[in-house]
C-alpha cells in the first residue's frame, strides 16, 4: 500500500488505500466504496477511472512516452517486425528464435479462411463499409472455430491468437477485393506477414505484387505504432465484452465496432479528407488554420491534439520520418503531403496551438503513408484494426488470467421520473 486517502461523508471519516504503479501512477482504491458508504463515483467518459491493473503498455502523455512491456516505442524503428511486437504484447517478452518460428508457422498455417466463408463476402454489397465486414467476419470465424471457445492452456490460447492475427489480414484483403470486384487472392505460404497482406490486396491472377522493402518496413512500423494504447475505447470494449467470458473472437469483433467511430480509429480518414478538401478547394493552409482557430467555424485541424499526449505524440514523430523517406523513394509527389507539412509548420508556431498543447498525432501522417502505399482511404481504419488486434488479444488474455476477475458492470445515477402509473392505451391523451 502506498498511503491512504481520507473521505469525509456526512461527518464520518473513511480511509481508502492508495495503489501505486511501477512508474509512480497513483490511484485511490475504492473497490469497497459503495459497500462501506452507500455512495458510488460519477465519472462520465471514465477520464479519472482506472478499470484494471495492466502490465502491457505504459503511456506518459505529458512527456510523450509510449512503452510496450517497458520497451520505448522508438526502439522498434530499426528493422520493424510487427509479428515480434504482437508476441511481445501478448506474452510479455520478446520471442526467442524458437518461439518466433513456432508462432510464424502457426500464422502461415491459419492464413486461409474456410472456403465457405468466401460466400459470406459475396452477400455484402460492393459498397459495404469494410469495418462492418471486418467485424461481421471476425464474429463469423467463431462459427468455424468452436475449438477456440474454451481455451485450455497457454499453448491453446497461442494457437487462437495466431489464428486471429493471421485471419484478420485475409479478411481485410478479401473485403477490399470484394469492394473493387477483383478475384480473391489466396495467402502465399512463403510470404511474411506484411508482404503477404499486400500480396492479397494487390496481386492479380496474372501478375504478382512485388513488395518494396521500404514499403514493408513502413507498413510494419504503422502496424506496430497502432498495436496497443492501453485502456482506449476499443481495448476497453474488448475487456468489457471479455469480462462476460465471451470468446476471444467475439470480444475482438466488438473491438472493431468501437474502433470504427470517427472519434477513435476513423480519425486518419478525417485527416485525408481534410487535406483533400484543402487541395481541391484551393484553400491556402494559412486560411485553413485561421478557420480551425475560429470557434464559430466548427472546423478542427484534424490530426492535431490528443486526449493523452499533451506535448508530442512519439508515434507522429516516427511516422513523419517515414513519410519523408518513403514518398521520394516511391517517386510519389503528393500535393497532400506538401499541404500537411505546411499546416504543421504554421500550427507549431501559432500561439493558439502552442498554448493549448496541440501537436500532430499519429493520424496526421499515417494516412499519407497508407495512401502512398496504395491503400484506399476506406481501408485506413481496417489497417488500424489489424495493427490494434495484438493489443486487444493481450488485454483479453491478461484479464482472463487475472484471479478474481468480475464481469464489468458500471453503475449509474438515475435521473428519470419517480414511480409512475401505467396508463392503458385507450386512456392515453
Ligand atoms: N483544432 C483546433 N482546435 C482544437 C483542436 C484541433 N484539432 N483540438 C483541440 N482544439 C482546441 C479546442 O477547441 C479547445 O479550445 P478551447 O480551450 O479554446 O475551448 C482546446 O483545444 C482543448 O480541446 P479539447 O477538445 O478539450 O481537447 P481534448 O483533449 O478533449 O480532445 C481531441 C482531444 C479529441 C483529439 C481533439 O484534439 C481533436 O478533436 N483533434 C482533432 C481530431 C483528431 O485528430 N483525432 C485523433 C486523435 S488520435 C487517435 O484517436 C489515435
Amino acid at each position: 500500500m502506498a498511503g491512504e486517502a481520507t473521505l469525509i461523508l456526512d461527518g464520518q471519516e473513511y480511509r481508502f488505500p492508495i495503489r501505486e504503479g511501477t512508474e509512480g501512477e497513483r490511484a485511490i482504491d475504492i473497490q469497497d466504496l459503495r459497500a462501506r458508504t452507500g455512495h458510488i463515483t460519477l465519472d462520465p467518459g471514465y477520464g479519472n477511472t482506472g478499470s484494471c491493473e495492466s502490465a502491457i503498455t505504459f503511456i506518459d502523455g505529458e512527456q510523450g512516452i509510449l512503452r510496450y512491456r517497458g520497451i520505448p516505442i522508438e526502439q522498434f524503428e530499426q528493422a520493424p517486425n510487427f509479428v515480434e511486437v504482437a508476441w511481445l504484447l501478448i506474452f510479455g517478452h520478446l520471442p526467442s528464435a524458437e518461439e518466433y518460428r513456432i508462432f510464424s508457422e502457426r500464422l502461415t498455417a491459419y492464413a486461409n479462411l474456410d472456403e465457405s466463408m468466401k460466400h459470406h463476402f459475396e452477400g455484402f454489397p460492393r459498397s459495404a463499409p469494410p469495418m462492418a465486414i471486418l467485424s461481421a467476419m471476425i464474429n463469423a470465424l467463431s462459427c468455424f472455430h468452436p475449438d477456440f471457445f474454451e481455451l485450455e492452456d497457454r499453448d491453446h490460447f497461442q494457437a487462437a491468437a495466431a489464428g486471429l492475427i493471421s485471419k484478420i489480414r485475409t479478411i481485410a484483403a478479401y473485403a477490399y477485393r470484394h469492394s473493387v470486384g477483383r478475384p480473391y487472392i489466396y495467402p502465399h505460404p512463403g510470404q511474411r506477414y506484411v508482404p503477404n497482406f499486400l500480396h492479397m490486396m494487390f496481386s492479380q491472377p496474372y501478375a504478382e505484387y512485388v513488395c518494396d522493402p521500404i514499403v514493408k518496413d513502413a507498413l510494419n512500423l504503422i502496424l506496430i505504432l497502432h498495436a496497443d494504447h492501453e485502456q482506449n475505447c476499443s481495448t476497453s470494449t474488448v475487456r468489457m465484452v471479455g469480462s462476460s467470458q465471451a470468446n476471444l473472437f467475439a470480444s475482438c469483433a466488438a473491438g472493431v465496432c468501437a474502433l470504427w467511430g470517427p472519434l477513435h480509429g476513423g480519425a486518419n480518414v478525417a485527416v485525408l479528407e481534410m487535406l483533400d478538401r484543402i487541395h481541391r478547394g484551393h484553400i491556402s493552409p494559412e486560411d485553413y488554420v485561421r478557420l480551425a482557430k475560429d470557434k464559430d467555424s466548427k472546423v478542427r485541424l484534424m490530426g492535431f491534439g490528443h486526449r493523452v499526449y499533451k506535448n508530442f505524440d512519439p508515434r507522429a514523430r516516427m511516422l513523419a520520418n517515414v513519410a519523408e523517406k518513403l514518398l521520394p523513394t516511391l517517386g510519389v509527389r503528393d500535393p497532400l503531403l506538401d499541404i500537411a507539412r505546411r499546416l504543421e509548420e504554421i500550427a507549431l508556431e501559432d500561439p493558439y496551438f502552442v498554448d493549448r498543447k496541440l501537436y500532430p498525432n499519429v493520424d496526421f501522417y499515417s494516412g499519407i503513408i497508407l495512401r502512398a502505399i496504395g491503400i484506399p482511404t476506406n481501408m485506413f481504419t481496417v489497417m488500424f484494426a489489424i495493427g490494434r488486434l495484438p493489443g486487444w488479444i493481450a488485454h483479453w488474455w491478461e484479464q482472463a488470467q487475472t484471479q478474481g476477475n468480475r464481469i464489468a458492470r458500471p453503475r449509474q445515477i438515475y435521473v428519470g421520473p419517480g414511480v409512475t402509473d401505467h396508463v392503458p392505451r385507450e386512456a392515453r391523451v
